[in-house]
């Protein structure tokens, strides 16, 4: 099975052996972090990342990535570029991908929260670009989707519940006051590839606070396929019951799009108030002994106490570690000469 020249812009469009090979790569690469087993797979090649929001792990991981497999990480901004947007004349998407596609091995993409006018528009512009571009594009974290996360949490589980054992046990996704309002991808992306990989899922909001229908119909349906359990609650404590990983995160309201734009302030003024939705010692009592995650960056206080981001169930930084694995792994297979 070859992943050569393989766009990344959601797990689910990847089959499991494909995702169970870049993991079983991405655990092998953990342990020969530092042999040459792999210092040689992307040399003398570049690969571009094209961020139009901030990051921390998403960059710092994959310009590790790209060096310790012996290539290099170009980071773009679109102000650094003369691109065609709604309000600018400038340079047509098949353009840009045609070009970069002549230097990079790859290009990593980015659009999230009030960088798009409404939900979709990222996975649009990404599919644009895969549609174009001669090289794998990999989603870096855009609205709808954030693969290399999804990626970086299961190996985070396999490491912690066993890789045999991620069958049956409930991963409840509980959603955070906060005022951050973030994007879909990350919680999203977990339901999908998490449900994949055999866990019952419950996923935990206020009324209102809706996800995408399709990847809601999506996530049941890899449970039934499996006869897993799919639940959605409404309920900030009991829906911690039985749990046996918990993943606390901040979304936006639906409504946060109108009129062609993210309406931040709006939705911070509507989050905030829901002061009852906060991961803590008293509700994690309520689980399995739950390992306690979170893609990061966390908003202490509002999405999770730090009893809990720091106690002694959290894996939140064996995760984040996971990012560079999981990287480097999608980079040698879709990219290198593997
Ligand atoms: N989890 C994640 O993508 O983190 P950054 O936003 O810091 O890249």
């Amino acid at each position: 099975m070859s992943l050569k020249g393989k766009h990344l812009l959601c797990t689910q469009d990847w089959s499991l052996e494909e995702l169970t090979k870049v993991l079983e790569l991405a655990v092998d690469m953990k342990n020969e972090r530092w042999t040459d087993k792999y210092a040689k797979v992307l040399d003398r090649k570049t690969f571009f990342m094209f961020f139009y929001n901030p990051s921390v792990r998403t960059r710092q991981s994959f310009e590790a990535a790209a060096t310790e497999l012996g290539g290099h990480a170009q980071f773009l901004e679109p102000k650094s570029m003369r691109l065609k947007t709604k309000k600018s004349a400038g340079e047509t998407v098949e353009d840009a991908a045609k070009v970069m596609s002549r230097y990079a091995c790859g290009i990593g993409m980015r659009i999230l929260e009030d960088k798009v006018g409404a939900y979709g528009e990222g996975q649009a512009l990404l599919e644009e670009y895969a549609k174009w571009s001669d090289v794998p594009i990999v989603s870096m974290a855009h609205d709808t989707f954030h693969p290399c996360q999804g990626l970086a949490d299961v190996q985070g589980m396999w490491q912690h519940l066993g890789r045999e054992n991620l069958k049956g046990k409930k991963l409840l996704q509980v959603w955070g006051h906060g005022a951050l309002a973030r994007s879909w991808c990350s919680v999203q992306e977990s339901m999908l590839i998490s449900s994949r990989f055999g866990m019952d899922v419950t996923v935990a909001y206020p009324e209102g606070y809706d996800l995408d229908p399709k990847v809601v119909e999506a996530t049941k349906k890899n449970c039934e396929a499996n006869g897993q359990k799919f639940e959605i609650s409404h309920d900030p404590v009991e829906s911690y019951d039985g749990a046996h990983v918990v993943y606390s995160r901040n979304w936006m309201h639906a409504d946060t799009y109108h009129d062609g734009e993210m309406h931040k302030a709006e939705e911070v003024e509507r989050a905030m108030k829901l002061t009852d939705w906060i991961c803590d010692e008293e509700k994690m009592k309520r689980t399995e002994n739950a390992f306690y995650t979170h893609p990061m960056p966390i908003d202490r206080g509002h999405e999770v106490s730090d009893g809990v981001a720091s106690g002694d169930r959290s894996i939140i930084y064996d995760v984040a570690e996971n990012r560079l694995h999981v990287q480097k792994a999608i980079m040698a297979l879709t990219m290198g000469d593997m």
